[in-house]
This record gives C-alpha cells, sequence and structure tokens, in this order.
C-alpha cells in the first residue's frame, strides 16, 4: 500500500514542535525550539513571537530529518487546542498557509488526544487507561463508547505548574518537576500537607500555598517540603487513576507528559498496574513532553478516517475539551 504523509504543527504552549509521520507508524521526525522566558512563567505572546520567528527553520529542520520535499507532504495537522491563544493561532496560520499553498487537506488535532495517540504508538498500548500530568494539564482518562472520557482532572492548576510555581518560589531552577524530585531524594519528614480529592477530581491550588507558606515559615528543610509535596501530589494522582482503573477494568495504564517522568510517579503508577494485573506503559520522553510528531501521527490517523477541517473551520479553540473529539480511528 502507499504510504502518506502528514506533517504535525504543535505550538500550544511554549514548545513549537514539527514532526513528519508516515502512515505505517513511523516517525521520520521531530523537530523542536523552545521558547525560553527571561524570567517568571510563560508569557504568551512572546512565546507566539518565538513561534513564529522559528517556524520556518523548524519546519525545514524536520523536512531535511524525514528526507522529503514539499511534494511529499500528503496532509497537514496542527493543534487546534486546548492552549494558550496567541501560540495557538500562531501554528494555525502556519499550517492554514502550508495546506493551501501545497494544496493538501488540513486536519485540526486536539493536542490531549495527541498525547495519548503517540503514547499508544510508541509504546504498543492498545486501550489504556491514560494519566496525562503536565504544566497544563492534569487528568485521567480513556477510551469509551467513541470518545476518550474524562474520568478525573484538576478542578484548579495542573500538578506541573503546582511544581513549578512552587520551585520558583524556593529559587529553584526551570523546570520545577525534576528541581523537586532531585530535592526530595534528601527528604525524610513527611510535613501535613492539603491532600484534595473531590469525587474523582483532583485540586493542587491548596497545597501550593501551603507549601509556599512552609517555605516562608522557614522551619522545614527544604528537602522534607519538596518529599512531602510529592508524595501527596503522587498520592493523590494514584488514588483517583487507582479508582478509574477499577472502574474501567482497562488492562494497560498509561502514563504520559512532562511528570511523567518523575521516578516517583512512576514507581506509584507501576504499583497500581501491579496490583490490578495492568501493565504500566510509560512513554518515552522525547513523546511524552509537547512534540510535533503526536500532532503528525494523529493528523495521520484522523485523515486515514476522513477527518478534514476546512479552512473556514480551522478557527483555534483554547478551551477544546478532549471529550469533545470524535475518534472515528478506534474501535
Ligand atoms: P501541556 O501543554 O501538555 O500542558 P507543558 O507545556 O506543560 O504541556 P510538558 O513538557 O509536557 O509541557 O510538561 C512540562 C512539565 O513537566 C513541567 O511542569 C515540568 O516541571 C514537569 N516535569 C518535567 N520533568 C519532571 C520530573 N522529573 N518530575 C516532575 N515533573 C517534571
Ligand atoms: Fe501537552
Amino acid at each position: 500500500m502507499e504510504q502518506l504523509i502528514c506533517l504535525g504543527i504543535e505550538s500550544t504552549a511554549d514548545n513549537l514542535g514539527v514532526g513528519v509521520a508516515r502512515s505505517d507508524g513511523t516517525i521520520l521526525a521531530n523537530s523542536i525550539s523552545t521558547h525560553v522566558p527571561e524570567e517568571g512563567g510563560i508569557h504568551p505572546r512572546e512565546a507566539a513571537r518565538h513561534h513564529a520567528e522559528q517556524m520556518g527553520n523548524v519546519i525545514a529542520e524536520a523536512m531535511e530529518t524525514a528526507g522529503i520535499q514539499k511534494e511529499g507532504i500528503d496532509v497537514i495537522g496542527f493543534s487546534q487546542g486546548p492552549g494558550l491563544g496567541p501560540c495557538l493561532r500562531t501554528g494555525a496560520t502556519a499550517a492554514r498557509a502550508l495546506a493551501s499553498y501545497l494544496e493538501v487537506p488540513l486536519v485540526g488535532v486536539n493536542h490531549c488526544v495527541a498525547h495519548i495517540e503517540i503514547g499508544r504508538l510508541t509504546t504498543g498500548a492498545l486501550d489504556p487507561l491514560t494519566l496525562y500530568v503536565s504544566g497544563g494539564n492534569t487528568m485521567v482518562t480513556g477510551f469509551e463508547a467513541g470518545r476518550y472520557r474524562v474520568f478525573g482532572e484538576t478542578l484548579d492548576i495542573a500538578v506541573g505548574n503546582c511544581l513549578d510555581t512552587f520551585a520558583r518560589e524556593a529559587g529553584l531552577e526551570y523546570p520545577g518537576g525534576p528541581a523537586v524530585e532531585k530535592m526530595a531524594l534528601d527528604g525524610a519528614t513527611l510535613i501535613p500537607l492539603p491532600y484534595v480529592v473531590k469525587g474523582m477530581d483532583l485540586s493542587f491550588s491548596g497545597l501550593l500555598t501551603a507549601a509556599s507558606q512552609e517555605l516562608r515559615d522557614g522551619s522545614r528543610r527544604l528537602e522534607d517540603i519538596c518529599f512531602s509535596i510529592q508524595e501527596v501530589a503522587y498520592g493523590m494522582l494514584g488514588e483517583v487513576t487507582e479508582r478509574a482503573l477499577a472502574h474501567t477494568g482497562k488492562r494497560e495504564l498509561l502514563l504520559t507528559g512532562g511528570v511523567g517522568a518523575n521516578r516517583r510517579l512512576r514507581s506509584v503508577i507501576s504499583s497500581i498496574a501491579d496490583e490490578h494485573g495492568a501493565s504500566a506503559k510509560f512513554v518515552p520522553i522525547q513523546y511524552a513532553t509537547d512534540n510535533g510528531a503526536m500532532i503528525a501521527w494523529t493528523g495521520m490517523i484522523a485523515h486515514l478516517r476522513g477527518v478534514r477541517t476546512p479552512i473556514e473551520a480551522s478557527h483555534i479553540d483554547s478551551r477544546w475539551r478532549l471529550d469533545e473529539v470524535e475518534v472515528p480511528w478506534r474501535d
């Protein structure tokens, strides 16, 4: 069978990613350029300017790595949401221009769906329960009756955001997750911090406030605070994930998103999978954090099932929910 090629553009936040995927599931390129803010967190407009400036370079690099010319591109995929408006708009503009210049179809991809699909492709998981944890997202999801259902999610900030903000206040390097993880290795005392699970949903803002308060009080070792944040945050995630696993009876448990790099969280996920006779799957880090390959691959499989996004329907949706997306390529 003749293979098709999709070029995908990811630009939901501070990463600009361009990936190239072939219809047989081969990832031919996964180029990335990250906007590093001079200080503080992400500035949407500055990140968008970075993406606009780097767009040409990153596309050229991905095409060179993939060994393709513009004639070899059959489909253009782009992240249509959710994410930061200015960043999404920059990616969408480039995608529309490319698709109309090359006269190929355009496919708008949901960023959260893409995290799951690249996870399935790269780990071989068929029908996993997925815990997706990053700087902007925290959710437990699984496929049921035509869609990815959200079984539990954060009611306020994402777990990665909690770690990053705390680390910044503590004067630790950015990104905060790995810095907190390193510190936690030398922690031993569990400080009581708010553990907030409401039904199947989670809240991390109280944890952040209380941990920051401990920091200002100055009577606790930073190592102990970091250790405690990890125990509480990953305990909360574990509780909700375990209940969703028991409820759905899925046989695979997929961990993805940048926070999925964490060793402590991985061990929590492994034990839950073991106890329920499921297999734990960890997405390789270059495909777990925001990347273009996941948009290219999801654009490809959607395209093969006839999904098209005409230019007039290609406006971005910064709040596009995972469970609103139709998933005709499953079942
Ligand atoms: P999204 O757009 O999906 O929300 P993102 O822009 O936050 O993604 P990712 O690269 O998926 O990007 O995730 C980054 C997050 O992962 C940051 O919050 C970072 O602190 C966290 N992180 C990275 N490594 C670790 C680690 N070892 N332990 C905990 N958190 C980590
Ligand atoms: Fe992401």
